[in-house]
């Protein structure tokens, strides 16, 4: 890990750049607001790790009364269940001997979920899970309309549903059904209809397994963008937003309920250079993901952050507003939340113009 860019204690001013900043008031009005957007219903809250990649993150939703975490990799896994998380699930589909028997051990240690949507994947996780002594709780990935992983629905789904359960050491747990794409689809309207769509076939392979002898404990998905759909269906009991902590541009273009949530994290950056049009920052494209966007310049209307290079990031003005002096400092909204996290070490967690607190990004560069 490098050398943190703050201490406890420190003034904001003071935080060495560039670095990722959480605003502790609006992240927790975050976390609030989403239990209290689920209140009163059945539906269970797991949310998703992998946006912040940091078992403090994971502990925070557990008392706030998630079941506990989504993790995209075993990687991110391990960090959560050797710093205390107890229940996991993988969304994911995990095929390699080595990724397997990583999963397995830990589901001694916890009680630990995955994502099938391959024959040959449950007889190899099978196999793998027996000698442990373990008997894997496995959920059906169905491929609800993203085209990303996931078998098809009903009658594929089914059949692989079948195989899980007659597998000895396997469990079958329910359906994985999650619509990525959905997520960002702006208007809201659109995105209903998107998922009107997805939450049928979904119900309909719930019934086909009815139909064949097997219960679903567990129908999961949405994310922040579409978590209140699945919640209010009737068909899905679990959620697993993970964005709505921090949230981004990208995502506050989301229109209808996500909008909500509040912008809680910032790349901070100061201006090392000045020139007649532009003024540049030390944020470049390896202190925020651009995928989704570039970021933007908060609380400081008529200044935009354009071209970013390795370590630079450009200012220009877009109106007749000033532009910022060498050592000034900027506050930028990250485009994408998710990569712009795994590019830190440490999340600097700040109140009342103070350093709070420094929370380790554990799971950073998890990737396997
Ligand atoms: C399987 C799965 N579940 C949940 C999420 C969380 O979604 P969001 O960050 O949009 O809330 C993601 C994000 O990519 C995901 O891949």
């Amino acid at each position: 890990m490098t050398i943190p860019p703050a201490q406890v204690g420190m003034r904001v001013e003071e935080v060495d750049t560039p670095a990722l900043i959480v605003d502790l008031d609006a992240y927790e009005r975050n976390l609030d607001r989403m239990v209290s957007s689920l209140g009163g219903s059945s539906v269970r809250l797991r949310p998703h790790a992998k946006t912040h990649k940091c078992p403090i993150i994971t502990h925070h939703q557990v008392s706030r009364g998630a079941v506990g975490a989504c993790c995209q990799k075993v990687g991110e896994a391990e960090v959560l269940i050797a710093d205390g998380v107890r229940d996991v699930l993988v969304t994911n589909q995990i095929v390699t001997p080595g990724k397997i028997a990583r999963l397995v051990a830990l589901a001694k240690k916890a009680v630990v979920s995955v994502c099938v949507d391959d024959a040959e994947n449950v007889r190899d996780l099978d196999a793998a899970a027996g000698p442990v002594g373990v008997r894997l709780p496995v959920l059906v990935e169905v491929d609800i309309g993203p085209h990303r992983c996931g078998v098809d629905p009903g009658e594929p789904a089914v059949a692989l549903a079948k195989l899980v359960d007659s597998s000895r050491h396997l469990r079958f747990a329910g359906l994985h059904a999650y619509h990525g794409k959905a997520q960002h689809i702006y208007a809201l309207e659109d995105r209903i209809n998107a998922m009107e769509a997805a939450i049928g076939l979904t119900a309909e392979t719930i019934r086909l397994l009815k139909e064949a002898g097997l219960e679903c404990e567990v129908v999961t998905g949405g994310g922040t963008g579409t978590y209140q759909i699945e919640a209010a269906s009737g068909v899905f009991n679990e959620v697993q937003p993970g964005s709505y902590i921090f949230m981004d541009v990208d995502y506050k273009r989301v229109e209808g309920f996500p909008s909500t949530f509040e912008n809680a994290l910032f790349v901070i950056a100061t201006v090392m250079s000045r020139g007649k049009e532009h003024a540049v920052c030390d944020a470049g494209l390896k202190a925020s993901s651009i995928d989704s966007g570039l970021p933007t310049v908060w609380d400081r209307p008529g200044l935009a952050y354009l071209k970013p290079s390795d370590e630079h990031g450009s200012l220009r003005s877009t109106d007749s507003t000033p532009l910022p002096r060498i050592g000034d400092r900027i506050w930028l909204v990250p485009g994408h939340v998710d990569p712009t996290v795994n590019l830190y070490d440490w999340f600097v967690c700040v109140r009342g113009g103070y350093v709070e607190a420094m929370w380790p990004i554990l799971a950073r560069g998890a990737l396997r």
